[in-house]
């Protein structure tokens, strides 16, 4: 147990200027899909894609810039920066660097970038809380940002209508006092990953082969059914932190698809009314779906201070994370 808490103070998102509805993304690239067929296997009806001008640091920043001012923390305060994603503008520097630049962010704060795909933001919040924990810094920024819209094949119907680009940031404060039960913060993260599989959902190519990014390629239904399995478990995590499943007011997990999130939460046990949706209007905007979701929750009042918040995510690696959070 740390001898700090770290409450999170507040939230920011960023999406690109233009929503694709179903119907305009299957006329502008030319799909053989309808918008029943998406809706009905996947919950998304639109989803916003960067245009010129929009990048995943542009969004990142935006995020940023955002979640400092809810917060009332100046840039030049923050210690350490941490963003999730798995398409950086650059092959590096990394986006944190590109932020950190145009923010102005001091030069003592720590910043990098995290790649676990769908699973990162809750890896970064994980990694930002064990930073401030080990330094002197007092405010983080963690962030999801991600623009998949870059990665994916537009020819393949069974992947590019999933997939969307957003980004969602929180700024985060140590203090002093132990995560108890009934602190505000993050109570607990958990991590894993299920190496064995990664063949299942990955990019085509990369810096190291071929010099090129690559696209995304998935074994859709493998992924659906390794995603219920873990996303339906009760976490361990909620047993260390000495929480009952039936005390969490809110789960926010990683948006890939509404059966995803449905099947999961009637094997959890949980009614869907405390599971905050917002892929039908995001798509799957990988790390960056649940700072996304948080977001949305937070600014129409349903996530109130007090709540207790389960994170939830599972993505290519597979890379699994939860995370526990008082708000
Ligand atoms: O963030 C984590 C990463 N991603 C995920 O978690 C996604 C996990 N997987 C899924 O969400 C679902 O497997 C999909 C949405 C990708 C696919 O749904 P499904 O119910 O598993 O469909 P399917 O792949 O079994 O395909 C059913 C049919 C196929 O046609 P046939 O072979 O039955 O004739 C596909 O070719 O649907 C066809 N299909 C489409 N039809 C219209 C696949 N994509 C489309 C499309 N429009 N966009």
């Amino acid at each position: 147990m740390s001898a700090f808490s770290f409450p999170i103070l507040a939230t920011g998102s960023a999406l690109p200027k233009k929503a694709w509805s179903n119907a305009a993304l299957i006329a502008e690239k030319g799909l053989d899909s309808s918008d029943e067929w998406i809706v009905s296997r996947t919950g998304i009806k639109q989803r916003y894609i960067v245009g010129e001008g929009e990048s995943t640091f542009t969004l990142a920043r935006d995020a940023v810039r955002q979640a400092l001012s809810r917060a009332g923390v100046d840039a030049k305060d923050v210690g350490v920066l941490v963003v999730a994603t798995c398409t950086p503008d650059l092959t590096f520097p990394s986006v944190g660097a590109l932020v950190h630049g145009d923010l102005g962010l001091p030069p003592e704060c720590a910043v990098l970038d995290v790649n676990a795909a769908c699973s990162g933001f809750i890896h970064a919040l994980a990694v930002a809380r064990g930073l401030l924990a080990g330094s002197h810094a007092h405010y983080a920024l963690v962030v999801g940002a991600e623009t998949f819209s870059n990665v994916v094949d537009w020819s393949d119907r069974g992947t590019c209508v999933l997939f969307g680009d957003g980004a969602g940031a929180v700024v985060i404060r140590k203090e002093r006092g132990s995560e108890e039960r009934g602190t505000r913060g993050v109570l607990g993260v958990s991590l894993g990953a299920e190496g064995a599989c990664v063949e299942m959902l990955k990019s085509s190519g990369g810096v190291a082969q071929g010099r090129v990014a690559g696209v995304v390629q998935m074994n859709g239904r493998e992924v659906f059914k390794h995603a219920v399995r873990q996303m339906g478990e009760v976490p361990p995590l909620l047993a260390e932190c000495k929480v009952r499943l039936a005390d969490v007011d809110w789960v926010v997990p990683h948006q890939a698809n509404l059966r995803i999130l449905e099947a999961a939460a009637l094997s959890l046990g949980v009614q869907m009314e405390k599971v905050v949706v917002t892929v039908d209007k995001h798509a799957n905007t990988s790390a960056a779906s649940i700072p996304l979701a948080l977001d949305t929750a937070v600014q129409d009042g349903r996530i109130k201070r007090g709540d207790l918040v389960l994170l939830q995510a599972f993505g290519a690696g597979f890379a699994w994370s939860t995370g526990l959070l008082r708000w």
